[in-house]
């Protein structure tokens, strides 16, 4: 795998790459990360992944400082998934003068759910986000369903903004208990680690209940939040959305998608399950 930590060496290697899937990452790399390293082999002649934990997106108050670095681990990981190229750029070449221009995401679709509790987040992704596909000139790039408001946000600013990219969905990666691969689930403490579980078996219940011809979402989402809340979770929502734009129900024939966020202890996890 060839390291790339300049512009001008990744564009060098660029040119000579053919077609490009790109699989942009903040590190810290799970198995969750290497399927979609994997699906990525399936769209291109070569595989591009990226390790740049990007200041813009975090909150003042979030876990910037304490986000986990791993690159050697990282790097390890990368190869052995075949990967050909990785851009590990620092902050002086992604921002080497202070970010002022910004990709401002449609306020509808990016201050509600994530957006809401953490403001400025998708700005911040959706800037570093066309910044990466400007330098790294891929022709189709890979998110996972587990942001799934972040897939939605990106989708979005490629098709308003004609970027010449294809975006590809990852589906989420599971461990066995059903709890959704996360870089955050290493801030997990062991008895925090077997409660994590209750999420993903709250979104389940949603969804069997959806399936079952229970529509009633108001009353869902809220037994879901006092479930959480009953195990000393801080749930932020539990919300059934829809597929397309994340706005509330309102077609019987709209896809469905239940959403969740909430605290265990000092750590937010994000699922979400297609209904
Ligand atoms: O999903 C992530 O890891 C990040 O939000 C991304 C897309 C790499 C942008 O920093």
């Amino acid at each position: 795998m060839q390291i790339h930590t300049t512009i001008d060496s990744l564009r060098r290697a660029r040119a000579h790459a053919g077609r490009l899937a790109f699989v942009p990452t903040m590190g810290n790399l799970h198995e969750g990360h290497i399927a979609l390293m994997r699906q990525a082999g399936e769209h291109a002649d070569a595989v591009i992944a990226s390790i740049f934990v990007n200041r813009l997106q975090f909150g003042p108050s979030e876990d910037f400082d304490t986000y986990p670095r791993t690159f050697a681990a990282d790097c390890e990981m990368l190869e052995a998934a075949g990967v050909e190229h990785l851009f590990a750029p620092d902050e002086a070449v992604m921002y080497p003068t202070r970010q002022t221009y910004h990709v401002e995401p449609d306020p509808a679709q990016a201050t509600a759910l994530e957006g809401a509790h953490r403001a400025g987040h998708f700005r911040g992704v959706a800037t570093v986000v066309l910044k990466l596909l400007n330098i790294v000139q891929p022709n189709v790039a890979l998110f996972g369903k587990k942001d799934y408001q972040q897939l939605m946000v990106l989708r979005n600013m490629v098709a308003q903004m004609a970027l010449p990219v294809d975006i590809v969905a990852g589906e989420t990666v599971r461990a066995e208990d059903g709890l959704a691969l996360s870089s955050r689930n290493r801030y997990l403490s062991a008895t925090e680690r077997t409660e994590a579980v209750r999420l993903s078996r709250c979104l389940n219940h949603i969804r069997d209940a959806v399936r079952g011809g229970d529509h009633d979402f108001d009353a869902l989402e809220r037994a879901a939040m006092a479930e959480l809340a009953t195990h000393h979770w801080q749930p932020d929502y539990v919300a059934v959305r829809r597929q397309c734009d994340l706005q509330a129900p309102g077609d019987p024939k709209d896809a469905l998608v239940v959403l969740a966020a909430a605290r265990l202890g000092t750590t937010r996890l994000i699922d979400n399950l297609e209904i």
